[in-house]
């Protein structure tokens, strides 16, 4: 059992902006990652609601920065996916202008989460967004996604890879957790990190 879990879970808002965004009062932490790769998803695994962060088939469903109150202590953030392909240069633009403005604004973001859809081989689009943050000095954590979708032993060779990749550029790996808002895998791990991370 995990040491905690989530009690409370209250949508506050949608923001296009940082400057829309709650007031930096509570820590934070953030979940990003390519279009459809179960942001939305993984958050309401972990707060046990169907529909809390709204979910879709179709990519691009997250386009604001949309923050939940967890236990009244601490926010936590669902972003839109990158990598989506059916947009204009104009809104890929202005999307990345709007995260890179609060990934490296929000004062109180403790950690930004990256996740990885656990089927796929190291795809160049996360390897350069993981390298991009961690040059910012943006603390970071990988979730791997969609384990349920396979068998564990490809979930891992996935995950090796990109460890092997990442090692190449980094001195230290970030946390690493591996996870089914399906079948709820991995969720104790990953909500004793979150807990922890939240109440330092
Ligand atoms: P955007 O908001 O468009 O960036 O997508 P997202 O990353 O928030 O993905 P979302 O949670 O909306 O999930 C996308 C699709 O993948 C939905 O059809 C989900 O039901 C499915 N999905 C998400 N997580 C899992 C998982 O762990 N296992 C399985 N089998 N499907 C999942
Ligand atoms: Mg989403």
């Amino acid at each position: 059992m995990a040491k905690e879990s989530i009690k409370k879970a209250v949508f506050l808002k949608s923001s296009s902006k940082i400057t829309q965004c709650p007031a930096e009062n509570k820590p934070e932490v953030a979940f990003i990652g390519r279009s459809n790769v179960g942001k939305s998803s993984l958050i309401n695994m972990l707060c046990e609601r169907k529909s809390l962060a709204k979910t879709s088939s179709r990519p691009g469903k997250t386009q604001l920065i949309n923050h939940f109150e967890i236990n009244e202590h601490w926010y936590l953030v669902d972003l839109p996916g990158y990598g989506w392909a059916k947009v204009s240069k104009e809104k890929k633009a202005a999307w990345g202008e709007m995260i890179e403005a609060y990934l490296l604004e929000r004062n109180n973001l403790v950690s930004l989460f990256i996740l990885i859809d656990s089927r796929l081989e190291p795809q160049a689009i996360d390897v350069d967004f993981i390298n991009w943050a961690g040059q910012q000095g943006i603390p970071l954590a990988l979730v791997f996604t969609k384990t349920d979708k396979q068998s564990k032993n490809k979930s891992d060779s996935k995950v090796a890879k990109m460890r092997k990749t990442l090692k190449t550029t980094w001195e230290e790996l970030p946390p690493i957790f591996t996870t089914s808002a399906v079948t709820g895998s991995g969720k104790e791990a990953l909500m004793d990190y979150l807990i922890e991370i939240t109440s330092l």
